[in-house]
């Protein structure tokens, strides 16, 4: 969703900040700004679309200035327009925001009705009249921020500058994440460590409620009250990575590529790769043992890692798992008892309904287990156990490795949990991890064997309008990954089902020109799989058959293409069988020619609800 950046520098800004917000460019937008203040006037670019268009703006009309503040924007109120991209100017007061005012229609009544016009159909702009009309008022700068604080509602982060004042930013947050990065002799704001990791590792996360005051040699930090406060300086490891496609075209096939490898990082973490063992220490603060049932959460991908973990923790922990998206989980007032603990699925660490579940299960007293890949994030600091992934940024809006990863983390932890509660004896417990341990390799044999069939295959399916999924078991979360992945990319309309729903409902639908890609490894459900297959492909019915050598000699089906995965064991298969799903995605996104990294419409870091 939209980013945020700001400096307070001693040399000219502007370029820098778009620099910064192609950092931000992963978590999608639709228009962006940039304004600084020089000689004290505020002057602003503005653009919609892509940053080039923003960059060639300033290339015809450069800005000077060495404070400045700019923006993406993902449009929620008022449409992708230059006029309602930020930063909004309101005498002489310049304001970015992510994030909702979620009483803007109110207040906007009210400074309307004392004769104050509006320029844009932005929530963000009550922001700068509520300031400007306190300076009016004959408040300071800062009285005048605090004042808008205490009247807007909502989820915000934001940052101010002031055209008389060109020496300071004001930045408040309460929700979406903002961090202040400190400089030799300058000071900066982003939306997170990443955005910054050119200027400064040196990072103060603000906490919900938060608002800062930043100089060129410092930031003061108050609390709602306007109290100052303290929060800890980290060391940022984002710095580290090399945010670039190396040789790849889309940060999205690089990060389907870099799977093998961060799947042995995160399985250096939770399993013994030499005795093939668990340790249950990794399970910290959650203690399985005496649980009576588990609840999970999470939204999109994620939710469907947790689907996938829903079948292992019964599986082999003998735990109920009770599981849903997190925007209905939040409102459904479900009846939780401290015997159960509560685990939140989450790449950003930052989603909005996520973030929200996890705070009515900590009202309740459950102990808090975060699974996310952002260390620093608000889900990973709110919770009591935190279970990181360890994908390493990913840049792509559509996650990939960050399913793969959070797999990976939830089959150790049911094996965790297993050991725990005496379900999984240690002959088991061995074939098991033995079997994760071979993941990275085997996953790297499919990448080479599977890349050439599947980019002819992504341009026959390119020339169709409807996909369904069918998948049984794990193959289950799995093809509804895989319609999902397919839509938001390609923006071909997709379907998963479990296989055996089909005769309920969308058997309906079946004719040639509705391609069915059936995930069905050779295990204990394939049978069952194959006798739905034959119902697709009486109806004629156009099948994609994913599958592995033992599946793919068993069945006589005739089909459109059949995808020929190594049987591999059943623990694995949901990781294993992601690749051929992402690849398909992506090559026929590719091939038609779609934004493959940042869809329409869509944000990496959904932090509104
Ligand atoms: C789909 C996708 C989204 C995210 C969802 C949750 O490819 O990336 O569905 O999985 O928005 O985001 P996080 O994991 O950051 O909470």
């Amino acid at each position: 969703m939209c980013g945020i950046v700001g400096i307070v520098g001693r040399e000219p800004v502007a370029e820098r900040l778009v620099d910064a917000l192609r950092r931000l460019e992963y978590r999608g937008y639709d228009s962006a700004g940039v304004a600084t203040i020089d000689s004290g006037v505020l002057a602003r670019r503005r653009a919609e679309g892509k940053l080039f268009n923003l960059e060639k703006k300033l290339a015809e009309d450069p800005l000077p200035g060495t404070i400045g503040i700019a923006h993406t924007r993902w449009a929620t109120h008022g449409v992708p327009n230059e006029t309602n991209a930020h930063p909004h100017f309101v005498d002489g007061v310049a304001v970015v925001h992510n994030g909702i005012i979620e009483n803007f229609s109110e207040l906007k009544e009210e400074l309307i009705g004392e004769g104050v016009t509006f320029e844009t159909q932005t929530d963000t702009e009550v922001v700068g009249q509520l300031i400007a009309r306190s300076l009016r008022n004959g408040m300071g700068r800062r009285e005048a921020m605090q004042a808008m604080l205490k009247q807007v509602t909502g989820a915000y982060a934001l940052a101010v500058i002031f055209a008389d004042d060109p020496s300071t930013i004001m930045a408040a947050r309460s929700g979406p994440p903002l961090a202040i990065g400190h400089g030799r002799g300058e000071m900066y704001l982003g939306s997170d460590a990443i955005a910054l990791a050119p200027f400064t590792n040196e990072i103060t996360y603000l906490v919900d409620g938060d608002w800062a005051i930043l100089g060129r040699d410092g930031a003061f930090i108050f609390d709602h009250d306007g109290n100052r406060v303290e929060r800890p300086r980290q060391i940022s490891q984002s710095a580290a990575y090399m945010v670039d496609k190396g040789n790849h075209r889309h940060f999205m096939e690089k990060e389907i590529y870099e799977q093998p490898e961060v799947i042995s990082h995160a399985l250096a973490q939770y399993v013994d790769l030499g005795d093939h063992t668990v340790d249950t220490s990794i399970c910290g603060a959650i203690d399985f043992a005496s649980l009576r049932s588990l609840a999970i959460s999470a939204c999109g991908t994620a939710y469907l890692s947790g689907l996938i973990g829903k079948y292992w923790f019964e599986r082999y922990a003998r735990l109920p798992v009770e599981i849903d998206v997190a925007s209905e989980f939040r409102y459904r007032e479900i009846p939780l008892a401290k015997d159960q603990a509560a685990l939140f699925i989450s790449q950003s660490g930052e989603t909005a309904d996520t973030l929200a579940s996890l705070r009515y299960c900590q009202e309740v007293g459950l102990k808090i287990g975060a699974v996310v890949n952002v260390k620093e994030s608000t889900i990973a600091r709110e919770s009591d156990a935190i279970f990181p992934i360890l994908a390493g940024p990913e840049i792509g809006v559509a996650s990939t490795k960050a399913f793969t990863c959070q797999l990976t983390v939830l089959a150790s932890l049911a094996i965790a949990a297993g050991k725990l509660r005496g379900t999984i004896a240690p002959d088991e417990e061995r074939q098991l991890v033995k079997s994760l341990t071979e993941m990275p390799r085997l996953m790297s044999s499919v990448l080479n064997a599977v890349e050439s069939q599947i980019e002819a295959l992504a341009r026959e399916l390119s020339r169709y309008q409807d996909v369904l999924y069918l998948g049984r078991g794990t193959s289950y979360p799995l093809a509804l990954e895989g319609a999902l992945k397919l839509k938001e990319i390609s923006y071909i309309h997709a379907e998963g089902y479990a296989a055996g729903e089909l005769k309920h409902g969308p058997i309906a639908l079946i004719d040639e020109n509705m391609p069915v890609i059936v995930i069905a490894p050779f295990d204990r459900f394939f049978e069952k799989t194959i006798s739905n297959m034959q119902e697709v492909a009486a109806r004629g019915g156009k099948i994609i058959f994913i599958t592995d050598e033992k599946g793919a000699a068993a069945s006589k089906l005739p089909t459109m293409a059949t995808i020929t995965l190594p049987h591999v064991a059943e623990i694995v298969a949901p990781m294993v069988y992601s690749l051929p799903i992402q690849l398909l995605a992506y090559h026929t996104a590719v091939f038609m020619g779609t934004d493959v990294d940042q869809p329409r419409n869509l944000a990496k870091s959904v932090t509104v609800e």
